[in-house]
C-alpha cells in the first residue's frame, strides 16, 4: 500500500460522493410470480423501464454499475462467479476491487472513509456489505486486506485498529459488542474536536482479521437477540461498523488517523408501500426518522452543491445523520451503494432508489488528511476511548512529547492486553460451542433476515431441558407468545422429544403439537408466535444437507399449507389446466408472508388486552370490476373487536404500518411503561367506520334496448357467499319520468346513438342482510356509480331491519348517448356496494359537487362529449345554469325537429297512398295492357302498405318482447353464473379437489358458450335490423 508523505498541514481534497448501483438476481418470490427484469446496464449507465408503459424508460449515470442479476454460477467454494467469459456478471470480488480498495486507499492516506448501502428491503444491501457464508462482502474483505497490508508495513509503523459495531433502531443506539443494554440506548454527544460521537460505545482493539470476524459474529448474535427482544424486524435498523485506523510514525511524532464507517442502512421503503400513507396513524414512531433525515440532509447538500442557497443542513434531526455528519458534506471520502431489485413488481421502489442515488452523487465533501501530533491525538483519543465529552487535560508542552509517545504506546499496549484476556475467554467459549455443534443435537435459529439465521444455537444436553422467558429455564428465550415456561425438550436413549407446557404454542413441521413428540433431524420447530428453529439431530443422523433450503419462507409456507391455505384454496389456480396464474400467485405469497405477522399482532392484542381479533382475507377484485371478470385478488385484514363486534377492514399496507406501531407499544409495555396510550395514538384503535360487505352486479343490457329491468340480485361477499339480496328496478323513461312502453324497445342499441336516453334507478329493498341478522343494532347503506359519474351515489342509511325497505329512485339522463356509453350498457354491470354501518360510525353522504344536472334536475351521465365541447372546469359556476338552459333548449328544438320529421314522413306516406289511389282510379279508365301498369301493379297499394306497416309494427313488438324476455333471462343466468364461480367448498378436501376442478371447468365452458351465443344473437339481430331498414327505406320513399 502506498503511504503518502505526511506533512504538518492538513491536505484538503474536495470530492463528490461516489455512487455505485448494483442489481441482484431474482428472488424466489419474484421468480415464481413470473417477474420481468426492468433493469439494464451498459458501462456506467443504468436504465429502468416502466413495466406498465414500456416506452417509459429512464437512464441514470453513476460512477459504477454492477450487473449481478444473471450470467453466474456457484463455484465449489460457494462463491458466485461469471458463468462464462462473456458474462458481464459482477461478483463480490469485483465490487470489492473498486469500492473496497478505494476505501482502504483513503484510509491509508489518512482520510476518513464512509461506505453506505442504501435500498429497499431485500435489495441486497447486506449481501454487498457483509455477504453470506463464503461469498464475503466488502466489510470482511476490507478488514482482511487491511491486516494483510499492516503486516507488510509493520517494520515502518505501528498500526492501531479499533473496531466498533452498533445498531440504530427507533432512534436508540445499541452497542452490538456489549451484552449489557443501556436503558434507552447509548447517547450521542458532541465534541468540538471529534464532532458527534457515541458515548460509552465499546471499542475493541484488534490485531488480526480473525478477531474482527469473531466480533462480527458476536455482533450478529446480539443483534438477533435484540431484534427478538424488541419484537422488531432487523430490516428496520441501521447497522454501523466503524474501524478507527491509526498509523503512528514514531520518528516524526505524527499520527495519521482514519475513521472507516461502513453502514448497512435500514430498508428504504417509501411511505406508500410501508403503509403509513393513507392511514390515520402515520408511522409516527421514530423507526423511519433516521432514514427520512438522511434523505433531507442529502437533498440539502445536493441543492447547495447545485448553487442553491441552503441555510441549514438538518444533521441534528436524527441519530444517524449526526453520526454521518462528516460522511456527508464533511471530512470524508464517501461511497454510496444503491442496491436494487431487477423485478417489475419493485419498479416504483427501484426508481425511488435510483433517484435518491442521483441526488446523493451531487453531494460535495471536503476530505482532509487527518494528521496530528501526539498531543492532539492523545487528547482526542482519550475522549473517544474513555467515552467522555471532555478529557479536561491542560495543553501539553512540546517537551512532554517523548513522555506522551511512551504514554500512548503504553495505553495501546494496555488496551491490547485487556482485549487479549477477553479474547482468551471468548476463544474458550467459542471452541466449546464448536465442539458442541459437532456432538450435540441442537436448535438452530432461522430468521427472516438471512444475515441473522444460524447465529443462535441452543444445545440439547442429555436429560430434560426447559425453554421459556424466565432465567430459570435451561434455554432462556424471549419472543412473542413465549411463556415463562413454554416447552420441555428431552434428550434420552438417543432420541430427542418435545412437549409444550399447557396451552403453549409449539409447531413441528407446520403442525401444532400438544403431546410429547419425537424429533427427527431437520424438523422445523416454531415456538410461540414466530420463533423459528431448525432441529439438528445427533451426528449419526446428519448428512451433507444444504441447510439454506430451510429458510424463513420454507417455514412459513409449510405452516400455511398445514393450516389448509393453498394457492388452490385462494382461487389462484386456473381450473382449466391446474396451473397457478403467476400474477395471482403473488397474492398467495403475500398471504403466507402476512400469516405470521397476523399471529404476532393477535398475540400482542391479547397480551395488551386490546380484545382485537385479526384475520386474513382475500378480497376478490372482481367484485368491483363492472365486467365481472376474475381479474385480481388482494390480501386484506379483517379486524373484529370481540366485545363490541365492531368490524374494520384494513388493507395490507395499513396492517403492516399498524403492526410496527403495535410493536412499539408492546415494547413499552415490556419495559413496564404500561399499555396506556391516548386513543388517537393507539394502533389497536380506529374510529368506527362503515364496512364493505359485498357487491351486487346488475347487468345493464336491457337498458341498451330501452327495456325495463326488475331483478333480485345477490350481494356477494369476499368469501364468494351471499351476504344479502338486492331488489332493484331500472326503468327507461321520458325526460318527464314516464316509463317507456314495451313498444318503445329498440332492437339495435345503435339507434340510440346521439339521442337522449333517460332512465331511473330504483332501489326497492334489501333482503336477508346477514350483517343485520348478526346484530340488530347495525345498519346498512348502498352505493353505486354509473358509467362516468364522478361521484358514488349512496342510499340513505337504514338501521335495525333485516329486510330494509329503501324505495329510492334517481333519474339519470344521457343527453346524447355516445357509442362508449351504449357499449358500456351492453357489456357492463352496475355494481351496487353494500356497506355495513355500526353504532357511532359516520355514514356516507352524497356530494353534488362534480355532478352535472339537466334543466329538470336529473343527473347527467355520459358527459364526456360535451365536456370536450367546452372544458367544464373552465366554466364558472355562474355560467353553468345558463349553459344548461341553452343545452336544454337545443335538446327541445331537436326533439321538435324530430317530431316534425316524423309528421312529414307520415304525411309523405299518406300522400303517396292517395296519389296511388287517384292513379289507379284513372288507370281503371285506361287500357289494361299498358306496360307501365305492370310496373305499378307490382307496387303495393296504399292499403297493402298500411297493412304491411301494421304487420311490421306488430312483428317488431313481438320481437321486442321476445328479446326482452331473453335478455332478462340472460341477466339472471349471468348473475347465477358469477355466484357459482365465486362459490367454493368451505374446505380443501383431497377427494373434492378433482371434482371442484372439473366443475369449475364446466362452468367456465358454460360461460364461454353463453357469451358466444349471446354475441352471435346480438350480431344476428343487428344484421336483421339493418337489412330490414335497407328494405323498408326505398319502399317508404
Ligand atoms: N448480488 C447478489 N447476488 C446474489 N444474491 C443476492 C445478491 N444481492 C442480494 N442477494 C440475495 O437477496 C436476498 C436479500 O438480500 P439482503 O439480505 O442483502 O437484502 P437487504 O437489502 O439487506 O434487505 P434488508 O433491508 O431486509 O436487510 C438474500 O437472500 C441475498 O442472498
Ligand atoms: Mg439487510
Amino acid at each position: 500500500m502506498d503511504i503518502e508523505k505526511v506533512g504538518e498541514m492538513p491536505v484538503l481534497s474536495t470530492d463528490r460522493v461516489r455512487v455505485a448501483v448494483r442489481v441482484r438476481p431474482f428472488s424466489q418470490r419474484e421468480k415464481s410470480s413470473g417477474s420481468q427484469c426492468v433493469i439494464s446496464m451498459h458501462s456506467q449507465s443504468t436504465t429502468i423501464q416502466d413495466p406498465k408503459k414500456r416506452e417509459h424508460v429512464k437512464t441514470f449515470t453513476f460512477d459504477l454499475a454492477y450487473w449481478s442479476h444473471d450470467g453466474f454460477q456457484k463455484n465449489e467454494d460457494g462463491v458466485l462467479i461469471p458463468s462464462d467469459p462473456t458474462s458481464k456478471f459482477a461478483g463480490q470480488s469485483d465490487v470489492f476491487r473498486d469500492i473496497g480498495r478505494a476505501t482502504l486507499d483513503s484510509a491509508w492516506r489518512g482520510y476518513n472513509a464512509t461506505l453506505l448501502a442504501y435500498g429497499q428491503t431485500g435489495s441486497g444491501k447486506s449481501y454487498s456489505m457483509t455477504g453470506f457464508a463464503t461469498d464475503k462482502g466488502i466489510i470482511p474483505r476490507v478488514c482482511e486486506e487491511l491486516f494483510q497490508a499492516i503486516e507488510k508495513q509493520k517494520e515502518k509503523l505501528e498500526a492501531q485498529v479499533m473496531f466498533s459495531m452498533l445498531e440504530i433502531y427507533n432512534e436508540q443506539i445499541r452497542d452490538l459488542l456489549s451484552r449489557t443494554k443501556a436503558p434507552g440506548g447509548l447517547k450521542v454527544r458532541e465534541d468540538q474536536q471529534l464532532g458527534f460521537f457515541v458515548e460509552g460505545l465499546k471499542w475493541v482493539p484488534c490485531e488480526n482479521y480473525a478477531q474482527i470476524e469473531k466480533l462480527m459474529e458476536q455482533g450478529s448474535k446480539i443483534r438477533m437477540t435484540a431484534s427478538t427482544n424488541m419484537n422488531a424486524n432487523s430490516s428496520r435498523s441501521h447497522m454501523l461498523i466503524t474501524i478507527q485506523f491509526k498509523q503512528v510514525f514514531l520518528d516524526t511524532a505524527v499520527t495519521k488517523q482514519s475513521s472507516i464507517n461502513m453502514v448497512d442502512l435500514a430498508g428504504s421503503e417509501r411511505q406508500k408501500s410501508s403503509g403509513s400513507e393513507g392511514d390515520r396513524l402515520r408511522e409516527g414512531s421514530r423507526v423511519n426518522l433516521s432514514l427520512t433525515s438522511l434523505g433531507n440532509v442529502i437533498s440539502a447538500l445536493a441543492d447547495s452543491a447545485m448553487g442553491k442557497k441552503v441555510l441549514h443542513v438538518p444533521y441534528r434531526d436524527s441519530v444517524l445523520t449526526k453520526l454521518l455528519q462528516s460522511a456527508l458534506g464533511g471530512n470524508s471520502r464517501t461511497t454510496l451503494i444503491a442496491a436494487i431489485s431487477p423485478a417489475d413488481i419493485c419498479y416504483e421502489e427501484t426508481l425511488s432508489t435510483l433517484r435518491y442515488a442521483e441526488r446523493a452523487k451531487k453531494v460535495q465533501n471536503k476530505a482532509v488528511i487527518n494528521t496530528c501530533t501526539l498531543v492532539r491525538a492523545s487528547r482526542a483519543e482519550n475522549k473517544l476511548l474513555l467515552g467522555f465529552g471532555d478529557a479536561g487535560a491542560a495543553e501539553h508542552s512540546a517537551c512532554l512529547l517523548a513522555e506522551l509517545q511512551l504514554e500512548t504506546r503504553v495505553t495501546w499496549a494496555h488496551l491490547l492486553e485487556q482485549a487479549r484476556r477477553e479474547w482468551a475467554q471468548q476463544h474458550a467459549a467459542l471452541s466449546q460451542e464448536q465442539q458442541m455443534v459437532k456432538t450435540l443435537p441442537h436448535l438452530f435459529n432461522v430468521n427472516e433476515d438471512p444475515q441473522l439465521t444460524g447465529v443462535l444455537k441452543f444445545f440439547l444436553h442429555s436429560g430434560s431441558c426447559d425453554v421459556g422467558q424466565t432465567a430459570s429455564n435451561a434455554i432462556c428465550l424471549q419472543g412473542l407468545g413465549i411463556s415463562d415456561k413454554h416447552a420441555s425438550f428431552m434428550n434420552s436413549d438417543g432420541k430427542v422429544t418435545v412437549v409444550p407446557y399447557s396451552n403453549c404454542k409449539v409447531i413441528v413441521n407446520g403442525v401444532p403439537v400438544t403431546n410429547r413428540t419425537k424429533l427427527q433431524h431437520l424438523d422445523r420447530i416454531i415456538l410461540g408466535s414466530n420463533s423459528a428453529f431448525l432441529y439438528i439431530g445427533f451426528p449419526s443422523e446428519r448428512g451433507a444437507e444444504d441447510l439454506s433450503r430451510f429458510d424463513y419462507d420454507f417455514f412459513q409456507l409449510e405452516r400455511a399449507i398445514a393450516e389448509g391455505v393453498s394457492a388452490d384454496m385462494l382461487g389462484t389456480v386456473s381450473p382449466r389446466d391446474g396451473q397457478a396464474d403467476p400474477s395471482i400467485l403473488a397474492v398467495f405469497q403475500d398471504y403466507v408472508k402476512l400469516m405470521p405477522l397476523v399471529v404476532e399482532a393477535n398475540q400482542m392484542s391479547e397480551e395488551l388486552e386490546k380484545g382485537l381479533k385479526m384475520e386474513l382475507k382475500v378480497k376478490n377484485l372482481a367484485l368491483s370490476d363492472s365486467r365481472g371478470c376474475d381479474l385480481q385478488k388482494e390480501v386484506m385484514v379483517k379486524v373484529t373487536k370481540q366485545q363490541t363486534r365492531e368490524v374494520w377492514i384494513w388493507s395490507k399496507a395499513k396492517f403492516i404500518n399498524r403492526k410496527f406501531l403495535m410493536e412499539e407499544l408492546y415494547q413499552g409495555f415490556l419495559e413496564s411503561k404500561g399499555n396506556q396510550v391516548a386513543q388517537e395514538d393507539d394502533p389497536f384503535w380506529d374510529p368506527v367506520e362503515a364496512v364493505h360487505l359485498g357487491s351486487a352486479h346488475v347487468w345493464l343490457q336491457s337498458l341498451a334496448h330501452c327495456m325495463m329491468l326488475e331483478e333480485q340480485v345477490e350481494f356477494v361477499n369476499c368469501d364468494g357467499l351471499e351476504e344479502a339480496v338486492l331488489h332493484i328496478r331500472i326503468t327507461p323513461c321520458s325526460p318527464e319520468g314516464w316509463a317507456h312502453a314495451e313498444d318503445d324497445m329498440v332492437t339495435d342499441p345503435l339507434e340510440l346513438l346521439g339521442k337522449r336516453v333517460d332512465f331511473q334507478i330504483h332501489i326497492v329493498r334489501c333482503l336477508g342482510v346477514k350483517w343485520l341478522k348478526e346484530d340488530a343494532n347495525r345498519g346498512i347503506q348502498m352505493g353505486y356509480k354509473i358509467y362516468d359519474l364522478p361521484n358514488i351515489l349512496y342510499t340513505k342509511p337504514v338501521w335495525n331491519s333485516v329486510n330494509p325497505r329503501i324505495e329510492e329512485t334517481v333519474h339519470f339522463a344521457a343527453l346524447g348517448a355516445s357509442r362508449g356509453f351504449l357499449n358500456y350498457l351492453l357489456t357492463n354491470a352496475l355494481i351496487v356496494d353494500l356497506w355495513g354501518l355500526q353504532e357511532g360510525c359516520v355514514h356516507f353522504g352524497f356530494s353534488q359537487l362534480d355532478v352535472l344536472l339537466t334543466g329538470e334536475g336529473h343527473i347527467m351521465v355520459d358527459t364526456k362529449n360535451f365536456s370536450t365541447v367546452k372544458n367544464m372546469s373552465q366554466i364558472t359556476s355562474n355560467q353553468v345554469p345558463e349553459l344548461y338552459q341553452k343545452l336544454l333548449k337545443l335538446e327541445q328544438e331537436t326533439e321538435l325537429l324530430r317530431h316534425v320529421n316524423r309528421a312529414l314522413k307520415e304525411e309523405n306516406v299518406s300522400l303517396k297512398a292517395s296519389l296511388e289511389r287517384t292513379g289507379s282510379a284513372q288507370q281503371g279508365q285506361k287500357s289494361d295492357n299498358l306496360k307501365g301498369t305492370v310496373m305499378t301493379a307490382q307496387l303495393p297499394t296504399a292499403r297493402e302498405t298500411k297493412q304491411m306497416c301494421a304487420q311490421q309494427a306488430s312483428c317488431d313488438a313481438q320481437l321486442a318482447r321476445a328479446l326482452k324476455v331473453f335478455y332478462q333471462g340472460m341477466s339472471t343466468a349471468r348473475g347465477q353464473l358469477l355466484t357459482l364461480r365465486q362459490c367454493r367448498p368451505p374446505e380443501a378436501d383431497e377427494m373434492l379437489r378433482p371434482f371442484v376442478h372439473q366443475q369449475s371447468q364446466m362452468l367456465e365452458d358454460l360461460e364461454d358458450l353463453l357469451e358466444s351465443s349471446l354475441r352471435k344473437l346480438k350480431s344476428d339481430v343487428a344484421f336483421i335490423v339493418k337489412k330490414k331498414k335497407e328494405h323498408l327505406l326505398p319502399s317508404q320513399q
